[in-house]
């Protein structure tokens, strides 16, 4: 292989323990603090090695806690915690867990998050660490973010490529993720800025034209190629039509049922938009289609309308399928009870908009 087929890492490894460190502060670690790391067979080492640099740098205790399990990408809520006896009780007592899987979905994590452990997840590469990182601003316009959508009873998402989708809002709570877990409680994930909620019970209807550019990020990490339009009913999808785009929709979610009549894969789950003005929506084109390269980016970047659809546990709801997809849409124009917060894919609402660190 040429050199230069090969897509090299940017990011220094040795600047690791300072970036950790970095992010630690964000999270606002203190002396005397624990830190409990859950990692996997699949952990990047030098990702532990910089956390343990770095709580020491901050006069905090830590220790990994490594489970027998490989929870992939497309495999949420699988229970890698609490299974082995005293692990659940562990995190419980901890101030922060650092998790370098995907524990949503999972019942521990809301046990755990509800005793007031702030729980950081890192997932994505180095290069996206390094470039994702939380700029300043971003939480704030987070919480103005999460304040309005709070509030809002319905929700109208258009587009000039035809989507008209509606839902209802305020059975299940809003979640923001601002890129650093440092409130009691707080679940967040490094390197994301985005918001969302589950609609109501069979709130959403309408039809959607998800469009070549447009992503879906779980399960594929790839872009759209050809028109989908997705016809959804008193909150399940009943119609994906299309080529071959509209087939691997379909037949993922299919093959997400626990039985025949099983529609769960269907029902639409969290909804919500991107705001981190680090992320770019081209990270595949740029960086390639590994999962680990576009986790936080593909959802974050600024003005993307996340659809998906599936599980709704996470909210409070009792969904639990394996049916999930993740598809980030551009172009939409959102409206909360009628005011315009993004027009065609651009951040309308000043509060939103966050200036874009060159880094
Ligand atoms: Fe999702």
């Amino acid at each position: 292989m040429l050199q230069a087929d090969i897509r090299t890492q940017s990011t220094n490894p040795a600047k690791l323990a300072g970036l950790f460190k970095k992010q630690f502060e964000l999270c606002k670690v203190k002396p005397g603090e624990t830190i409990a790391i859950v990692s996997d067979l699949g952990t990047r080492r030098e990702y532990i090695e910089a956390s343990f640099a770095a709580a020491e740098e901050l006069g905090a205790d830590i220790y990994e806690m490594c489970v027998n399990a490989i929870p992939t990408w497309t495999s949420v809520g699988v229970e890698t915690v609490g299974k082995c006896k005293g692990t659940l009780e562990a995190l419980m007592q901890c101030d922060m867990v650092l998790i370098f899987h995907v524990p949503l979905f999972s019942s521990w994590l809301k046990k755990v998050m509800d005793n007031g452990v702030r729980i950081q997840m890192i997932i994505d590469a180095p290069d996206d660490l390094y470039a994702l990182q939380s700029p300043p601003g971003l939480k704030e316009a987070l919480l103005h973010a999460h304040k309005l959508y709070e509030n809002t009873k319905q929700v109208r998402v258009t587009s000039k490529a035809g989507t008209d989708f509606t839902y209802e809002r305020g059975e299940y709570p809003v979640m923001s993720q601002y890129g650093f877990a440092d409130e009691p409680g707080h679940f967040d994930h490094w390197g994301a800025g985005f918001l969302h909620t589950f609609p109501n019970e069979g709130s959403a209807n309408g039809t959607l034209y998800i469009q070549p550019g447009d992503i879906v990020i779980l399960p594929y990490s790839r872009y759209i190629q050809d028109e989908i339009i997705v016809e959804v009913r008193d909150g399940h999808i009943v119609s994906i039509e299309g080529g071959l785009d509209a087939t691997l929709m379909r037949e993922w979610l299919e093959d997400g049922k626990d039985f025949p009549e099983d529609r769960d894969p269907f029902a639409i789950s969290h909804l919500g938009w991107g705001l981190n003005p680090q992320a770019r929506w081209d990270s595949i084109a740029l960086y390639g289609d590994s999962p680990e390269r576009n986790r936080a980016a593909t959802r974050a970047f600024p003005g993307n309308f996340l659809f998906s659809t599936g599980p709704n546990t996470q909210g409070g709801g009792t969904r639990k399928t394996r049916g999930h997809y993740d598809l980030p849409m551009r172009g939409c124009t959102i409206e909360l009870d009628g005011n315009r917060i993004i027009e065609d894919g651009k951040v309308l609402d000043p509060k939103m908009i966050v200036p874009r660190e060159r880094r």
